[in-house]
């Protein structure tokens, strides 16, 4: 897989972060969630220098990175916001709120504004069914969402422009 140019810039930072942990082979897991956390997703040129850094092929980092759900190998916003499509949420119209959403932000489940901002997905059951709906955003968890909510939550995380752009 080719390392996009853009990436090369956050090569020191990179290389701060893998080298905070030893070159043992038992820390790749941790080392890559910590790369996921704090950004997103696990940059190509990240993951070369954490096959390197723990002397493990590159090959079986990134089949770790495809088989655990956790880890994107595509850049996401800053912002991801979690819908949750569980069964209790489901039935208390969930969907609606995935609709608002994507017709605010304009775009669709899985995808990224093209300024790097918003992500939108969808989870199974967040464990909170009591609180349905429930949406997450960046860990922050809103419960009962109605639909009159969605661009205000949207807002909170300066996505004025987006509603006003998208609104139907
Ligand atoms: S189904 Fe949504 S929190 Fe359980």
């Amino acid at each position: 897989m080719q390392i996009e140019a853009r990436e090369y810039e956050y090569a020191n930072d990179y290389k701060v972060l893998i080298e905070s942990y030893s070159g043992k082979p038992e820390h790749l897991l941790a080392i890559m969630q910590d790369v996921q956390k704090h950004y997103n997703y696990l940059p190509r040129l990240a993951i070369s220098m954490i096959s390197q850094h723990v002397g493990i092929p590159v090959s079986r980092v990134y089949a770790m990175a495809s088989f655990y759900k956790a880890f994107s190998l595509v850049p996401k916003g800053k912002f991801i916001f979690r819908v949750c499509d569980g069964t209790a949420c489901h039935i208390k119209n969930s969907a609606t709120l995935l609709d608002q959403l994507q017709e605010h932000l304009g775009i669709e489940v899985d995808e990224t504004t093209a300024d790097g901002l918003f992500s939108i997905e969808t989870v199974n059951c967040l464990g909170a069914c009591a609180l349905a709906p429930v949406m997450v955003v960046n860990g922050k968890v809103y419960g009962k969402v109605s639909p009159g909510d969605v661009e205000r939550i949207i807002n909170e995380y300066g996505g004025q422009s987006y509603a006003s752009q998208h609104k139907c």
